[in-house]
């Protein structure tokens, strides 16, 4: 569903590009971990491929149409759903209207519907009291797993997550895995997470690491 074709990237900074040549494809219903040490170009390739920015070099498709032809705008509101380190939730909001907004704006398929947001957020361990509370009264654990949520809710065929365990406790690191297992296996989605544990990644049904500018596939263990 999503290729990368000789994908390449550098900072204007920098005098070496990050990566380049890469030629990548996922698939959905599949889940993808993109492993690589600190400051080898992860969350910059996540930013590429959520249409956050463009690429230097090469092009990335979705069932064959560029994302420049699609519209980076329009990828970004219909096609891609993203977990950022950062959250990116409405601050000024609870979690469910975080939900209900979020669908509303997408048009997603469930919009308008309060029992199936509800049921996202209890799913993911959000309770019925934290999910009308404003969302800057969460814990950071908590507002990662609302993040999660709101690209459950809605119809987004493709999630990206940047470390989206990395403010979690091994319960919840499980938890959250096992969501996201659900949004590849049962949503039919693809979801492509760049973490730092081993052992999220091996959770994952396809492992990469980028290293030395491109992206290797590790074998199953
Ligand atoms: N806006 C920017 N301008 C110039 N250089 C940047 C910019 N953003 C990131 N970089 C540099 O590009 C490199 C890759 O950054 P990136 O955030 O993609 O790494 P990462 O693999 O996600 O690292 P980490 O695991 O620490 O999150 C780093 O050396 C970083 O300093
Ligand atoms: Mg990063």
């Amino acid at each position: 569903m999503l290729k990368t074709k000789d994908l390449g990237y550098w900072y204007q900074t920098a005098n070496e590009p990050l990566f380049k040549n890469v030629n990548l494809e996922f698939e959905t219903g599949q889940s993808y971990a993109i492993l690589g040490h600190s400051g080898t170009g992860k969350t910059t390739f996540l930013s590429l491929i959520a249409g956050l920015d463009q690429p230097k070099a090469g092009e990335i498709t979705l069932d064959d149409r560029s994302l420049k032809q699609i519209g980076l705008t329009a990828y970004r509101r219909h096609h891609v759903a993203i977990v950022f380190q950062a959250y990116n939730l409405f601050t000024y909001m609870s979690p469910l209207n975080n939900l209900m907004t979020a669908m509303a704006i997408t048009n997603a398929s469930h919009a308008g519907d309060t029992d199936y947001a509800r049921q996202i957020l209890r799913n993911l361990g959000i309770g019925e009291d934290q999910m009308t509370r404003n969302v800057q009264r969460l814990s950071g654990g908590q507002q990662q797993r609302v993040a999660i949520a709101r690209t459950m809710a809605c119809d987004a065929q493709l999630v990206v997550a940047d470390e989206p365990t990395g403010n979690l406790d091994e319960d919840n690191t499980r938890a959250v895995i096992a969501q996201f297992q659900k949004i590849a296996h049962d949503q039919h989605k693809c979801v492509i997470i760049v973490t730092h544990e081993p052992d999220v990644a091996a959770q994952c049904d396809h492992q990469f690491r980028l290293e030395n500018k491109q992206f290797k596939a590790l074998d199953p263990a």
